[in-house]
């Protein structure tokens, strides 16, 4: 009773209105369409294509994957083969990614520097490595100058492997749901607006955000179980703030990679790119639970202020982020009271890393390219195509030291090796995980630390706030 009345309150001040025990039965949202490996081989056939669908109840014209928003899921185990025949039915170029696997970054693997014209059909052919971890991972475009615009019509999927270190394996010990975040700027008409010109500049987001296409979807947890939400920021630029109101989570894996144990957890930070896997026991009143997203200025209010003054409409458009909404609803089945369910002591090991052989500086700032006159810089410099920012060798541990140096945050990014955080503004970080992005917010520096083994060859490491990447804030990395 107590207990009740105060979370009624704490939902009250967090702006959110308190769910009641709920007469109509939860359903377990059916996720994306799942398309899985048979005998050791994911076949796959992949078109984007402009198309209408329908999307949170309203018709739409979006780039999508096989007519899906978001993209099929592809399921692969480690040491199974991907043959991927992708086809560019859209009328500008674009590729694939495929964000956070371990996997060369050469050939018909996951070469970012590859187009794939219009009318195109290409393939992409490579193995998943046999000690390749679990993992949520994802698929996107990444054909530099088009990202953003691709990425927030609608364009990514979901990669999950599925190993034997998955001590959660879904059903035995968690059930499962995969949720997709993505926002949308629309018109009436259902059409993806083009970004005010700020927002180019600051990373465009849309009003609507969606999850796995919808809104407010709900997600079934049966009592006495435990449930894994395993979210990702499919957004080109908006970060959330995730809270499940009035429910205990815990935090047990970080862009797909298992932590050592599960983390209790207030509020979940996910920047564009971001996954996180949260536990949810359910051994709490019946009823539903929203899982919300809350307030969280990556630098852009400011700016907006003191570009247009406070009263003013964009003013308003920023501030439209800072309002508390509901993105879906965990839903309870059964009645009953029920004991504590227990979580999984431990989920895996996660390495120490040796102490790094070289440190670099990676700064990131705002300026003018004396060459390409893009606004967005890493040391210095946009993205320049033909030059190797940094040469790294194979079999060696670095360091590298992100300073942001700019008013914004920017999350940041790394190809084909993960990487674990060491400090933040020299506190070191509490935490040891593995992590493919880490938001490094405005005037911060973060330590990464990054072992780079066994794939050779050229790739990228970006901001992904996609409009930043597409306007300079990328650089490239030789593997030798
Ligand atoms: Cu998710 Cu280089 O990207
Ligand atoms: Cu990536
Ligand atoms: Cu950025």
């Amino acid at each position: 009773m107590e207990r009740r009345r105060f979370l009624s309150l704490m939902a009250t001040m967090a702006g959110v209105p308190f769910l009641p025990q709920c007469a109509r039965f939860a359903t377990a949202e059916a996720g994306p369409p799942v398309l899985t490996s048979e005998a050791g081989t994911l076949a796959v056939d992949l078109t984007a294509r402009l198309s209408r669908v329908s999307l949170a109840g309203q018709s739409a014209t979006l780039m999508i994957y096989n007519q899906q928003i978001p993209g099929p899921r592809l399921e692969a185990s480690p040491g199974d083969r991907v043959t991927l025949r992708f086809t560019n039915a859209l009328e500008e170029p674009t590729n694939l990614h495929y964000h956070g696997l371990h996997i060369p970054p050469t050939a018909l693997a996951d070469d970012p520097f590859r187009t794939v014209a219009p009318g195109e059909t290409a393939l992409y052919d490579f193995r998943i490595p046999d000690q390749h971890p679990s993992g949520l991972f994802w698929y996107h475009p990444h054909t530099h100058g088009w990202v953003a615009n691709q990425v927030f019509h609608g364009l990514a999927g979901p990669i999950l492997v599925r190993g034997p270190d998955d001590v959660l394996a879904n059903g035995a010990v968690a059930e499962e749901a995969i949720l997709v975040l993505q926002d949308f700027d629309l018109n009436r008409q259902g059409q993806v607006l083009d970004p005010m010109p700020p927002f180019r500049l600051w990373g465009r987001q849309g009003r609507l955000i969606t999850v796995n296409g919808q809104v407010q979807p709900r997600f079934g947890v049966p009592r006495g179980k435990l449930l894994r939400l395993r979210l990702l920021n499919a957004s080109a630029s908006r970060i959330y703030r995730l809270q499940l109101a009035n429910h205990p989570w815990w935090l047990a894996a970080t862009d797909g990679l298992t932590l050592a144990a599960p983390v209790p957890q207030a509020a979940v930070v996910l920047a564009p790119g971001e996954r996180a896997d949260l536990l949810v026991p359910g051994d709490q009143s019946p009823g539903s639970y929203a899982l919300i997203n809350l307030p969280y200025d990556r630098g852009i209010t400011a700016m907006a202020q003191s570009m247009m003054g406070h009263g003013s409409r964009m003013g308003h458009h920023v501030g439209e982020v800072d309002q508390p909404q509901t993105l879906a609803l965990i839903d309870y089945q059964g009645d009953a009271a029920t004991d504590q369910v227990a979580l999984p002591p431990g989920l895996g090991t996660v390495e120490t890393l040796p102490e790094p052989s070289v440190v670099r500086d990676v700064v990131l700032d705002h300026g003018i390219d004396p060459e390409t006159h893009d606004p967005f810089l890493i040391n210095g410099r946009a993205f320049g195509h033909h030059r190797v920012d940094t040469q790294v060798q194979v079999g060696t541990v670095e360091d590298w030291i992100i300073t942001n140096k700019a008013g914004m945050d920017h999350p940041f990014h790394l190809h084909t090796n993960p990487f674990q955080v060491v400090s933040r503004n020299g506190q070191p970080e509490p935490l040891r995980a593995w992590k493919d992005v880490v938001n490094v917010r405005a005037y911060e520096t973060v330590r990464i630390r990054i072992p780079f083994r066994d794939f050779r060859g050229k790739t990228v490491y970006h901001c992904h706030i996609l409009d930043h990447e597409d306007q300079g804030m990328m650089g490239i990395v030789e593997i030798v």
